[in-house]
């Protein structure tokens, strides 16, 4: 069982990246944020406890995703490895999925860091939201706040892999195609 937590700021590729993983390792993808807007949509009282946070650009509180994860590892205990995209995003988060890991006699084998600057992150996410219709993609303003979330509560996130000796830096500028090979090598590294 390989697993993974695919990291970096909104806009930095997480998404992009995670389907040509999925495809390549057969790992079985979990996107926090995927799954609060299949709440969303569906209308479920998660998703309307989380829809203020998102829409304002705010992390949704650890217990609401803690929960969510449990619930997903449960349904999916035949996977062999998963890959987690946007998640953990606080040090609490981290230190609950390493218990949730624990609990099924595995753990995290690496993090993934996808490093891209500012100006990018900003460029990527407007001019997807000229398309997506995601909330949190309509404005400079909300971008801001995510990036901020992004530093003062996830960024330790980081530091808590790095300490383990568990963390992989990899430069997310550049095409798709040539940021998955270094991802791939990074992975197949572990096997
Ligand atoms: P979430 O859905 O996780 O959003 P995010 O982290 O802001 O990530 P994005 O989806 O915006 O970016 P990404 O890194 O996946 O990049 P992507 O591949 O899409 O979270 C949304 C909200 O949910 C949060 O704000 C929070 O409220 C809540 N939430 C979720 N998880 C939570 C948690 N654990 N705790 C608390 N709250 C939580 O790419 C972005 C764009 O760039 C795309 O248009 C893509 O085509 C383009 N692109 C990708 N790669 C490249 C490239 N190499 N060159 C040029 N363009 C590229």
């Amino acid at each position: 069982m390989i697993n993974i937590v695919l990291f970096g700021p909104p806009g930095a590729g997480k998404g992009t990246q995670s389907q040509k993983i999925i495809d390549t390792f057969q790992l079985k993808h979990i996107s926090t944020g995927d799954l609060f807007r299949k709440h969303l949509g569906e209308g479920t009282d998660l998703g309307k406890k989380a829809q203020s946070y998102m829409d304002n650009g705010k992390l949704v509180p650890d217990e609401v995703v803690i929960g969510m994860v449990d619930d997903f590892l449960n349904a999916n205990s035949d996977a062999k490895g998963f890959i987690f995209d946007g998640f953990p995003r606080t040090v609490a988060q981290a230190e609950a999925l390493d218990e949730l890991l624990k609990n099924r006699n595995t753990k995290i084998d690496q993090m993934i860091m996808l490093n891209v600057p500012e100006d990018e992150l900003k460029r990527r996410l407007l001019e997807r939201g000229k398309t997506s219709g995601r909330a949190d993609d309509q404005n400079e303003e909300k971008i801001n706040v995510r990036i901020q979330e992004y530093l003062n509560k996830t960024l330790p996130v980081a530091e808590f892999y790095e300490k383990q000796g568990k963390a992989s830096k990899i430069n997310g500028v550049g095409t798709i195609d040539g940021i998955f090979e270094e991802i791939s090598s990074a992975i197949e590294a572990l096997r």
